[in-house]
């Protein structure tokens, strides 16, 4: 009861009492020895958050008394536990050791740990950070945004962790890019549509891997028509009108001829829409199909139009080659040297075998006779 007592009463002065009744401290406050290597217990002591820990204290036979302290409270002396802790326990006390392990730690059990022992009358102090390390961990990220180019976009990563993790941004998509924050606040003021895309949070620490979360970013902004070619087709064939446009969200397009709108039900032509273009297909082009042909990207952010001409040209002649193939063509393949070589050895070979041939018929002739 009395031992209990001790360790309940939370007054540091009843605790140093309790501590002198046990012979562990002199009067005053305890003191490092002058003798620093003894008793000799180990470096500052890190474990990651749920981890155990053991806190060893190296002593010999001259000690008559050991103890483990928490701060000012006991843990155990000898082999009797003060602490009511049930993750604390003693793993070895022998002549030359006496250590104490704490079981799944946590963060609050960081701080300095003390082995105290008796020798000759005189008590000897030796001191051990117990050090809780956890890993990092997001707790809370901005979560994916839709802005119109020109905003200013602000992003937050919040991460905890011991130590305290370094937090950064870094835009990853559409292509991996260098940081852009080296801590937990991204700002872009007026952003472009080429800022859009995936940008990453990392917090990292000592304790464990770094931790990652992404972020989309995208970017809205009015139709751009990027490709929209004049095309010349001869009557009865196959013609295509193109028109290419970027747009966030991609754009509703529309065609136009003069100032009628083209359907989809049109006769003898196809519209094909895509994402980021539309394409008009005229399977048999006639003089009526000729013209000029308008063609409108919408999205909520805006429109654009560019006009198109389908022209008429004669059909294209079989002959003419590109530039690149004719040069390919007139390249010379072997050096004049090779061509020499082989008309060389082979001159008169060719004329043997008929030379060859008369003779035997001549011989056949002659023998019939
Ligand atoms: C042990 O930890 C304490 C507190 O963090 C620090 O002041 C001291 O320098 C450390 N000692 C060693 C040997 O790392
Ligand atoms: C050590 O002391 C701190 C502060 O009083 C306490 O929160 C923690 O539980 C103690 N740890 C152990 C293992 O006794
Ligand atoms: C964006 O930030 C700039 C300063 O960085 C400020 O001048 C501007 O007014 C802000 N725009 C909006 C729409 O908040
Ligand atoms: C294209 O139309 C013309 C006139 O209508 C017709 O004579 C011709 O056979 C058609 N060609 C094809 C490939 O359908
Ligand atoms: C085609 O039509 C558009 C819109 O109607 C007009 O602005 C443009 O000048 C026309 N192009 C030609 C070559 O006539
Ligand atoms: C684009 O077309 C879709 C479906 O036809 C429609 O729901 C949407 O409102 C259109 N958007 C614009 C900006 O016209
Ligand atoms: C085409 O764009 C011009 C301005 O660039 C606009 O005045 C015109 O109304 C647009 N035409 C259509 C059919 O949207």
């Amino acid at each position: 009861m009395g031992v209990t007592g001790c360790l309940v009463l939370p007054w540091r002065g009843l605790v140093v009492l309790c501590l002198r009744l046990l012979f562990l401290v002199p009067a005053g406050v305890p003191v490092r020895s002058g003798d620093a290597t003894f008793p000799k217990a180990m470096d500052n002591v890190t474990v990651r958050q749920g981890e155990n820990a053991i806190l060893r204290c190296k002593i010999d036979n001259r000690v008559t008394k050991v103890a483990w302290l928490n701060r000012s409270t006991i843990l155990y002396t000898g082999n009797d536990k003060w602490s009511i802790d049930n993750r604390v326990l003693l793993v070895v006390n022998s002549k030359a050791e006496f250590s104490i392990q704490i079981q799944n730690v946590d963060v609050y059990d960081e701080g300095p740990y003390t082995c105290s022992v008796q020798t000759d009358n005189h008590p000897k102090t030796s001191r051990v950070h117990l050090i809780v390390q956890v890993p990092p961990r997001i707790v809370e990220i901005s979560s994916n945004i839709v802005v119109n180019e020109g905003s200013n976009v602000s992003l937050t990563c919040v991460a905890t962790g011991r130590p305290e993790p370094t937090v950064n941004w870094r835009q990853v998509s559409p292509k991996v890019q260098g940081f852009v924050s080296e801590d937990e606040y991204l700002d872009i003021s007026g952003i472009t549509r080429e800022q859009a895309g995936l940008y990453q949070c990392t917090a990292a620490n000592e304790a464990s891997e770094p931790v990652a979360q992404n972020v989309k970013v995208t970017v809205n902004y009015p139709p751009y028509i990027s490709v929209a070619k004049n095309t010349g087709v001869p009557l009865g064939q196959k013609g295509v009108l193109q028109c290419e446009a970027s747009a966030m969200p991609h754009a509703n397009f529309s065609w136009y001829k003069e100032d009628r709108r083209l359907t989809e039900a049109e006769k003898g032509l196809r519209v094909d829409t895509r994402d980021t273009f539309s394409r008009l297909t005229f399977f048999n082009v006639t003089e009526q199909d000729f013209g000029n042909y308008t063609c409108v990207a919408i999205n909520k952010l805006g429109n654009a139009n560019a006009s198109v001409i389908l022209y008429g040209v004669s059909a294209p002649t079989v002959a003419t080659l590109p530039p690149e193939e004719t040069t390919a063509a007139l390249t010379p393949l072997k050096g004049p040297g090779a061509v020499h070589d082989g008309s060389n050895s082979a001159s008169w070979v060719p004329g043997c075998p008929w030379q060859v041939l008369l003779l035997l018929l001549l011989l056949h002739v002659t023998l019939q006779f």
